[in-house]
């Protein structure tokens, strides 16, 4: 079965054609953040008219460059939430459009369910085995930072949740109180390569044992406070130092929860997806923290971690393999299911995906 997949749920275009077994034959990503940069940030207005725009030559590329013709397409699958309503309506209709024409099945793909599943794409450039299942992952993106049980292709709950930013957005946030630019994650990260993590303290948040819940927005806001009595930083190793321990504090606490999901789960496997797995902190203190607690830990190659289409086109293979699938009202939704408030962690009152 061959799935081409649609994804528009923010600032980026994709396309992607992918076996139901999860190998990817194309995956295209039209990139939109040079349209936003000079807001600081996703106008959503402005990216659902570039979706429009880039929409049909997204889809063409990511055909041609699979070399699958549309006749030989078996299922469309799409994002239809969580995301900017006017964005993920370019997708759907689009969808739509392809599935009503050539009279084939059409099945919405929750994006989370997408980021989800990322580790079980596998790219010619890097044949990765399969992730076993149950795993535990950390979704960490500008828009979400939250823990879940993945049980199995379309059996997944939530742990935990950020109360308040998601991880990806205070870096961006902090990136902009140093004025350096958006989006800041990467150039952060870059920064703090260089700096002291432990010359500058700031506070650790929610440091409760036995919670799985994240907030960053007392951190985001010490750093402001910093920032603010401190006046303009002119020295390089200074705001190194700061984004080192910004950092430090944003990775301790991310690892720290998901260490802790995986032992009251006992599940020994960990997966780090989003934006943010693109973190080289991250990764190095994921790395040798989860080869001291015993866990294998998986963190996509970059291009599976940020927003595509191929994790949407795969997660929507699952759906159909398990006799899923939807109609043409197929609507979109801005929030997710599985992102309501998670009521007191210690509980693990998880919330079980709708299994249509
Ligand atoms: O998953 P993604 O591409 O888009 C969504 O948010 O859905 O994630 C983008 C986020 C941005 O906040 C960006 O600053 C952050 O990921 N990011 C990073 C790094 N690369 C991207 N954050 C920290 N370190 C990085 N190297
Ligand atoms: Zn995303």
């Amino acid at each position: 079965m061959l799935v081409l997949g649609i994804e528009t749920s923010c600032d980026e275009t994709g396309a992607a054609v992918v076996r139901a077994d999860g190998e990817v034959l194309s995956d295209v990503v039209q990139s939109q953040v040079k349209l936003h940069a000079p807001y600081g940030g996703v106008v959503p207005e402005l990216a659902a008219r570039a979706h429009v725009q880039n929409i049909i030559p997204v889809l063409d590329g990511a055909l041609a460059q699979a070399g699958v013709p549309l006749d030989q397409v078996d299922a469309i699958a799409v994002t239809n939430g969580p995301g900017l309503v006017g964005a993920l309506l370019v997708g759907v209709q689009a969808a739509k459009a392809i599935a009503l024409a050539r009279g084939l099945p059409l099945v919405g793909v929750n994006h989370l369910v997408g980021h989800l599943l990322s580790a079980q794409i596998t790219r010619a450039a890097s044949p990765e085995p399969q992730v076993e299942y149950p795993f535990i992952a950390l979704l960490v993106s500008g828009g979400h930072t939250a823990l879940y049980e993945v049980r199995s292709p379309t059996d997944m709950a939530q742990l935990g949740q950020t109360r308040d930013d998601a991880a990806g957005e205070a870096f961006d946030k902090v990136a902009k109180l140093l004025g350096l630019g958006y989006p800041g994650g990467p150039r952060v990260d870059r920064l703090a390569a260089q700096g002291d993590p432990t010359r500058i303290k700031l506070p650790r948040p929610l440091r409760r044992p036995g919670s799985l819940e994240f907030s960053f927005s007392g951190l985001k806001t010490a750093v402001a406070q910093l920032v603010a009595a401190h006046g303009t930083y002119d020295s390089e190793q200074e705001i190194a130092d700061l984004c080192a321990a910004f950092q430090g504090v944003v990775v301790e606490s991310l690892i720290e929860k998901s260490l802790e999901a995986c032992r009251v789960r006992a599940i020994p496997r960990l997966v780090i997806t989003g934006g943010v797995a693109a973190n080289k902190g991250l990764r190095a203190h994921a790395k040798l923290r989860c080869e001291a607690s015993g866990v294998a830990l998986t963190v996509p190659p970059f291009q599976s971690c940020t927003d595509n289409a191929a994790m949407i086109a795969y997660a929507g293979a699952c759906k159909l393999s398990a006799g899923l699938a939807d109609s043409l009202d197929l609507d979109v939704f801005s929030r997710s299911p599985i992102l309501g408030a998670t009521e007191g962690t210690k509980r693990y009152r998880s919330q079980r995906l709708p299994r249509s």
